[in-house]
């Protein structure tokens, strides 16, 4: 099969109106003892949201008729949180996706082909100083200044972004993720000190902050390789 959809981001500024069931029957078992790990009431309406939209993403683009064939896992099994996987009817896929979630808002970001994808949704990040200093390079820092309003959640959208797309199971550190050059559509950035190759960045501005996808372009070249 040749996707027709390399790459698709979805931001859903109200997770409410969704209109997600109440039955959790397009859910698999290990859907839902992953979504048992979380009590708060808040936390798994935001799950149960990033995979309603997710599924919906690929079935749509993969001709698929059930949500329930398709299986998507974000929890290792050390229980801590990792880059989620898709699986359709018990194989895995070369989908990537990416999930955020902050308050009511999701955004969901995919591609084909195993090309990476990050997204993140940024809001009330502190304006403090000393927060400047614990989590940005002088480099970064000095970008931030020049509009700390617009690029200070930006920043730490763009490195969460780009530690979802390529942490490969290592542990946020937000200093591990370096910003290089924020160009109109196009993020530089180094992890751990080793360049990455430029990014297609994907932004938009919400209520008190920012949503941000990176992703390589490695999706679009190799769209016909799909198979
Ligand atoms: C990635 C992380 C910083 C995001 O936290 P956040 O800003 O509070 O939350 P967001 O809503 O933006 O993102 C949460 C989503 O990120 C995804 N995610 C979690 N860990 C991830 C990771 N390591 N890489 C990529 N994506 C990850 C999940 O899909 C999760 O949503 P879900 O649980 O509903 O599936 C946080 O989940 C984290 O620290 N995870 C790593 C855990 C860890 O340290 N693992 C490695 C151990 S060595």
């Amino acid at each position: 099969m040749i996707s027709t959809h390399p790459r698709i981001v979805r931001y859903v500024a109200n997770l409410e109106k969704l209109g997600i069931p109440e039955t959790t029957t397009w859910l698999t078992e290990l859907e839902l003892s992953e979504l048992s790990f979380w009590k708060d009431a808040t936390r798994r309406r935001q799950w149960l949201a990033g995979r309603w939209v997710a599924k919906r993403l690929v079935t749509r683009s993969s001709q698929i008729d059930m949500l329930r064939e398709v299986e998507i896992l974000s929890r290792g099994e050390d229980g801590l949180g990792k880059s989620p996987t898709v699986s359709i009817r018990g194989d895995t896929s070369s989908y990537r996706l990416s999930i955020s979630h902050n308050n009511r808002s999701i955004l969901v970001g995919i591609t084909s082909c195993h090309a990476a994808i990050g997204v993140d949704v940024a809001s009330g990040v502190p304006e403090t100083p000393s927060f400047r200093t614990r989590w940005f390079s002088q480099q970064e820092t000095k970008w931030i200044e020049s509009d700390i309003a617009s690029r200070l959640p930006l920043a730490w959208a763009l490195k969460e972004s780009i530690f979802k797309a390529f942490g490969n199971g290592s542990k946020w550190d937000p200093r591990s993720i370096e910003l290089v050059k924020v160009n109109q559509n196009r993020v530089q950035s180094r992890i751990r000190g080793i360049e990455v190759e430029p990014l297609s960045m994907w932004i938009r501005t919400t209520k008190g902050g920012v949503a941000t996808a990176v992703w390589n372009d490695t999706a679009i070249q190799e769209v016909s390789l799909c198979s």
